[in-house]
C-alpha cells in the first residue's frame, strides 16, 4: 500500500482497503509506542497545524504524533495568522507548502480544506470541517475493533445531529467498511439526501446498510455501538440551543436507549461532551433551560459501556498513521 503524497480530506476519497490499512498501521504504531520502540520515521520534517476552530484532542494528537515521528510542528491558532483575513487560502497553501512537509487544517467549509489541498505541494490533512471529521473515524474504527473484535457487520446507531461532520463521517465510514449505520433522530437532522444516496451505493458494495429512523426503540434495536455528539457544533450561533434542546432531547443517549441494544453494546462520543455541570457552557445551559446533562447522561458516560477515553487516545495513534503513511 503506497499512500505517499496523498491528501487526507474525507473518507469518500479512500478505498476500504486503504482505510483498513491506516487503521492497522495505527495499531502497529500504538504497539510500538507502548513498548517504547522509537519510530521517528520522518525525522527532520516539519508540519503546520492550522486551527480556525479550537481543539484539545486533534491538536494534541497532531503534536504528539509529529514529535514521535521525529518532526517539528507549528501551531497556528484561530487568530494568530493571516489566513482568510489578509491572505487567501490559495496563497497560504503556496506559502506553507514551501516550508513544511505536511499541513493540517481545522475549520469551516469542506471547500476550504479542498482548496488548500489544491494549491499545496505537500499533503493536507482534514482535522475537522463542518461536513467531515475523517481522522476521528480512524480512531473510532480502531476503538470498535479493539473493543468488539471486528468491524464488518457492526450495527452503529448515531443519535443527535446526524447532518453535521460526525453523522456524515460515521455514515461514510460505515458504508466503506460494511457496517450497518442507523441515524436515529428527528427527520430534520437526517444527513443530506445526496450523501445518503451515495453512501447507500457504497454500502451495497461492501455489505453494509444505511437506515434513517425517528423511532428510538427501532433505531437502537440490536445496536453494537450507540454514538452521539454535541447538539450544537463549533461555529454555530448561540440562538440554536433552544430548538436543538427541544428537538434532540428525545434522542439523548440514556440508559433507556440501551434497553434494545445488544448486551455487549458500547457507548461512543468524539468528545467534548456535555454530561454534567462541570463546564461553563453546561452551567449556562442549566441556567437558561434547566438541563443538567445534554446529549448523553452522566450515568451512561461514566458507565462500563463507555469507551470515550479509549477513542480519544486512539486519535493520536491514528493521526500518526495518517502522517506516517502520506509523508
Ligand atoms: N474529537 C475532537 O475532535 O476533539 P477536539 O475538538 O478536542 O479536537
Ligand atoms: N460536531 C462537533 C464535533 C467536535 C469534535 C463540532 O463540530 O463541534
Amino acid at each position: 500500500m503506497n499512500l505517499k503524497g496523498r491528501d487526507f480530506l474525507k473518507l469518500l476519497d479512500y478505498t476500504p482497503e486503504e482505510i483498513e490499512y491506516l487503521v492497522d498501521l495505527a495499531a502497529e504504531l500504538k504497539d510500538k509506542k507502548k513498548r517504547g520502540i522509537v519510530h521517528d520515521l520522518h525525522k527532520g520534517k516539519n508540519v503546520a497545524l492550522i486551527f480556525e476552530k479550537t481543539s484539545t484532542r486533534t491538536r494534541c494528537s497532531f503534536e504528539v504524533a509529529a514529535h514521535d515521528l521525529g518532526m517539528g510542528t507549528t501551531y497556528l491558532d484561530p487568530s494568530g495568522s493571516q489566513i482568510g483575513k489578509k491572505e487567501s487560502i490559495a496563497d497560504t497553501a503556496r506559502v506553507l507548502s514551501s516550508m513544511y512537509d505536511g499541513i493540517e487544517y481545522r475549520g469551516y467549509g469542506q471547500e476550504i480544506v479542498e482548496e488548500l489541498a489544491k494549491y499545496s505541494k505537500v499533503p493536507v490533512w482534514n482535522g475537522l470541517t463542518n461536513e467531515f471529521h475523517p481522522t476521528q473515524m480512524l480512531a473510532d474504527v480502531l476503538t470498535i475493533k479493539e473493543k468488539l473484535g471486528h468491524i464488518k457487520g457492526i450495527r452503529l446507531t448515531y443519535m443527535g445531529d446526524a447532518r453535521y461532520n460526525m453523522g456524515n463521517s460515521l455514515m461514510v465510514v460505515s458504508a466503506k467498511l460494511g457496517m450497518h449505520f442507523v441515524a436515529c433522530t428527528s427527520e430534520k437532522y437526517f444527513p443530506e439526501e445526496e450523501l445518503v444516496k451515495k453512501c447507500r451505493e457504497i454500502a451495497a458494495e461492501n455489505g453494509g446498510s444505511i437506515t434513517l429512523t425517528t423511532d428510538v426503540k427501532e433505531g437502537t434495536r440490536d445496536a453494537d455501538v450507540i454514538y452521539t455528539d454535541v447538539w450544537v457544533s463549533m461555529g454555530e450561533p448561540d440562538e440554536v440551543w433552544e430548538e436543538r434542546i427541544k428537538e434532540l432531547s428525545p434522542y439523548q443517549v440514556n440508559s433507556a436507549a440501551f434497553e434494545n441494544a445488544k448486551d455487549t453494546a458500547i457507548f461512543m462520543h468524539c468528545l467534548p461532551a456535555f454530561h454534567d455541570l462541570n463546564t461553563t457552557i453546561g452551567r449556562q445551559i442549566k441556567e437558561r433551560f434547566g438541563l443538567s446533562e445534554m446529549e448523553v447522561t452522566d450515568e451512561v458516560f461514566e458507565s462500563s459501556r463507555s469507551v470515550v477515553f479509549d477513542e480519544s487516545e486512539n486519535r493520536m495513534h491514528t493521526i500518526k498513521a495518517v502522517m506516517a503513511a502520506t509523508l
